[in-house]
């Protein structure tokens, strides 16, 4: 079969960083083609030069055997190229129908007066995913009421409404339920089945594989290889986009390390806790566990961190640091008392995306880089960020860049490393390693099980199970809102978790 997509030798560089360096990419009609690589290895900028909103400084792109002339959006349109960003491009205040129809021609055509046509093209795009939205479709509802996964997948009909031959997903999954994720599988593998070629970036290697028919690798924007996927395992797959480079370490690093907090070993105690959508929650962690959350997502487990952090109203309960009830009012106050938040959601929370990587990393607050300044000197403080920066493995071109010019995974990392370098006792992780890569997920894992072994108390959300079992050494997993059941070390395994989180015992599970 002739190719139906071939990109070769593309080039783009911005300032000091060479993001793509002669990436090749050949994909033939329905067929889910995987684009995977490292943290900023090129493949949403490669993504970006496909749909036109990043013009490469040279090499081409063929679609159907013929030169593609792709200058913007709306050539790449024309070729009948739709992408969905790893950056929601969603207007909170629109309806969901406005946002579907946005920017199709017919629609600014129509106007106003054809409200009904635009309202039946949105349905029509937004009814293959209907098993998401159990309440009906929200046609209507602003864009901005919808939850994170919901609106996801608007971007995605938003996508399909175009009707594209070569459909980009990138990182279209990172902020999806599993129930989600399935329904939007099933709409690939329709797309597949109808000829339309998928180009699907994703960190969670299981859902690759359980996708995707054929996989191209980048790194340091060069193709490295394209693989059948059936013929091929996650160790090589690993291997592939690590290269053979010897871990980044292996041992924590000291320097990256903050030493242990004085008087380490905390235990912290809840009890009661009552917010809107929390019921009664009691719970100990003692220092040197990690405590998991388990569950469907959305049953209160962002919801529990944020309460422990201060940025939830807490209507009854207590939660006590080492017999010390912490403040629950407010993020500053948490914050003093050693309390720390590391959100998945980076952009809303968490990251001043103008500021230099420099200044993101340094620091958790204010109060604490003037503390550490002043113990530490300016010296210092940049030889920590940079040595986060390697650990990390976090691509950049200088400290001094904004945060807003590193890749999505990158910025993660930023995110997840200021508060690491900083001295907390209480580690709140709420689905930390969203869109970060394989490599740099072992690499937190291993400091994160470095603060539990130095008595930092840990509790980490996360939709990603295997990250769970691995990490934890005791779920709770959370239903309505409450309690539902404990796992033990022993006890956690992919299968229990599901299990719990569908409230069946082992022997009914699916
Ligand atoms: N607008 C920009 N300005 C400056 N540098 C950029 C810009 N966009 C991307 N880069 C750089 O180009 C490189 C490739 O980034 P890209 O976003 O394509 O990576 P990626 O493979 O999608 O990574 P991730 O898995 O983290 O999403 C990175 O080093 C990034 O910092
Ligand atoms: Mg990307």
């Amino acid at each position: 079969m002739s190719p139906l997509l071939e990109m070769t030798g593309v080039r783009k560089r911005y300032g000091g960083v060479q993001a793509l360096d002669g990436a090749a990419l050949t994909a033939v009609r329905g067929e889910v083609h995987a684009l995977l690589g490292p943290n900023g290895s090129g493949k949403s900028t490669l993504d970006k030069t496909l749909a036109g909103t990043v013009v490469p400084d040279s090499g081409e792109i063929r679609i159907d055997g013929a030169a593609a002339r792709i200058g913007g959006p709306r050539d790449a349109h024309a070729l009948g190229v739709a992408a969905v960003y790893q950056q929601l491009s969603i207007v909170g205040d629109l309806t969901v129908t406005q946002n579907v129809v946005l920017g199709l021609e017919p629609a600014r055509r129509w106007g106003f007066l054809d409200h009904r046509a635009a309202r039946a093209r949105a349905a029509a795009a937004l009814d293959r995913f209907a098993a998401a939205f159990p309440g009906g479709l929200p046609l209507d509802r602003p864009a901005g009421s919808l939850g994170p996964g919901e609106q996801q997948i608007v971007e995605v009909a938003k996508a399909l409404a175009r009707g594209p031959r070569i459909l980009v997903l990138d990182e279209a999954t990172a902020s999806l339920h599993k129930e989600q994720v399935a329904v939007l599988f099933d709409v690939v593998r329709e797309l597949r089945a109808s000829g339309v070629l998928v180009v699907f970036t994703s960190h969670r290697l299981d859902e690759v594989f359980a996708l995707c028919d054929r996989a191209t690798v980048l790194r340091n924007g060069r193709t490295v290889g394209t693989v059948e996927l059936a013929a091929t395992d996650e160790a090589e797959l690993v291997r592939l986009m690590v290269g053979d480079a010897p871990r980044r370490s292996g041992a924590p690093a000291a320097a990256a390390r903050p030493s242990p907090s004085a008087g380490a070993a905390a235990t912290l105690e809840v009890r009661g806790l009552t917010t809107e959508r929390l019921r009664d929650v009691g719970f100990t962690v003692r220092a040197g566990e990690v405590l998991g959350l388990g569950g469907l997502q959305g049953q209160g487990q962002s919801e529990l961190l944020l309460a422990l952090f201060g940025a939830a109203r807490v209507t009854a309960g207590e939660a006590l640091l080492d017999g010390r009830p912490l403040p629950l009012t407010s993020p500053a106050g948490a914050a003093r008392a050693g309390v720390a938040l590391v959100p998945g959601d980076r952009g809303r929370q968490g990251m001043f995306a103008a500021r230099p990587i420099q200044e993101n990393l340094s620091l958790a607050s204010m109060h604490r880089r003037a503390r550490l300044r002043l113990a530490l000197g300016a010296a210092a403080e940049r030889r920590a960020a940079r040595s986060m920066v390697e650990r990390l493995g976090i691509k950049i071109g200088s400290l001094a860049d904004p945060v807003s010019t590193l890749s999505g995974g990158n910025q993660q990392k930023v995110v997840i490393g200021k508060w690491l370098l900083d001295r907390p006792r209480v580690v709140l992780l709420d689905d930390p390693t969203k869109g970060v890569d394989v490599a740099a997920k072992e690499e937190i894992y291993a400091i994160v099980r470095g603060l539990a072994d130095d008595g930092v108390v840990v509790i980490l959300n996360s939709s990603d199970n295997r990250e769970l079992t691995e990490l934890s050494d005791r779920v709770l997993v959370l239903f309505e809102g409450a309690v539902a059941e404990e796992l033990s070390a022993a006890a956690i395994t992919e299968k229990r978790l599901v299990a719990g989180a569908l409230r069946l015992t082992p022997g009914e599970s699916p």
